[in-house]
């Protein structure tokens, strides 16, 4: 069971994610958490540049993502769903189209077909949307790296992004309101993956 968690900056899904895990583990479930841009060595070193390097061609920021993301998936995500583990994944594919595409102006077709490209196809089986206004979300924010670092514009057009792309796919996406209590937020999240984690037993 392979499920991504999405949205804008600040909306608290790295911390909902390591709560999930630890409620999972303590079921005694097998889980596996991990992060685009940044895991695994190779994806800490193309983070640090993607993150905290000095600015980059839009074109080389995707590429990046995208190199990143088929290393992470053929040496940790794949694996890990292989031995039966939950991968709770903290961004994946979706970042990309919404930051890359809908955000920077890219184009949108090149984004999908890159990630399936990067991926070999591996499409999460459900995808949590943090949904939340990014003056909040940034407000939230105690330091900014490069892509935070970005205007406001930039980040309406990355919600509004997310937004579409879960009415695009219902089946798959489940929207959170993320402007909720932290407590209130990971219930809902909570009830959400419950279920599909059981019938997927
Ligand atoms: P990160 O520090 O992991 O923050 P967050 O808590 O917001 O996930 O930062 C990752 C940043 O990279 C975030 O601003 C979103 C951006 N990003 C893209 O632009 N494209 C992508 O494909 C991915 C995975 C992330």
């Amino acid at each position: 069971m392979f499920i991504t968690f999405e949205g804008p900056e600040g909306a608290g899904k790295s911390s909902a994610l390591a709560v999930i895990a630890e409620r999972l583990r303590s079921q005694g479930r097998e889980v596996v958490t991990t992060r685009e841009p940044g895991a695994g060595d190779f994806g800490k070193n193309i983070r640090q540049i993607l993150l905290h390097g000095e600015d980059l061609d839009p074109k080389a920021e995707l590429l990046l993502f995208l190199a990143d993301r088929a290393n992470h998936v053929s040496s940790i995500v794949r694996p890990a769903l292989k031995s039966g583990a939950i991968v709770l994944c903290d961004r994946y594919a979706d970042s990309t189209v919404v930051y890359q595409a809908h955000g920077r102006g890219l184009d949108e077709e090149f984004a999908r077909v890159g990630n399936s490209f990067a991926t070999g196809g591996l499409t999460p089986d459900l995808t949590i949307l943090f949904d939340l206004d990014p003056h909040v979300g940034l407000s939230r924010l105690e330091s900014k790296d490069r892509m935070d670092g970005q205007s406001i514009e930039f980040h309406l057009k990355v919600r509004a992004g997310f937004l579409y792309e879960a009415r695009l796919n219902p089946m798959r996406w489940r929207l959170v309101d993320a402007s909720q209590s932290q407590e209130a937020v990971l219930e809902e999240c909570w009830e959400i993956i419950t279920p599909h984690i059981q019938s997927n037993i």
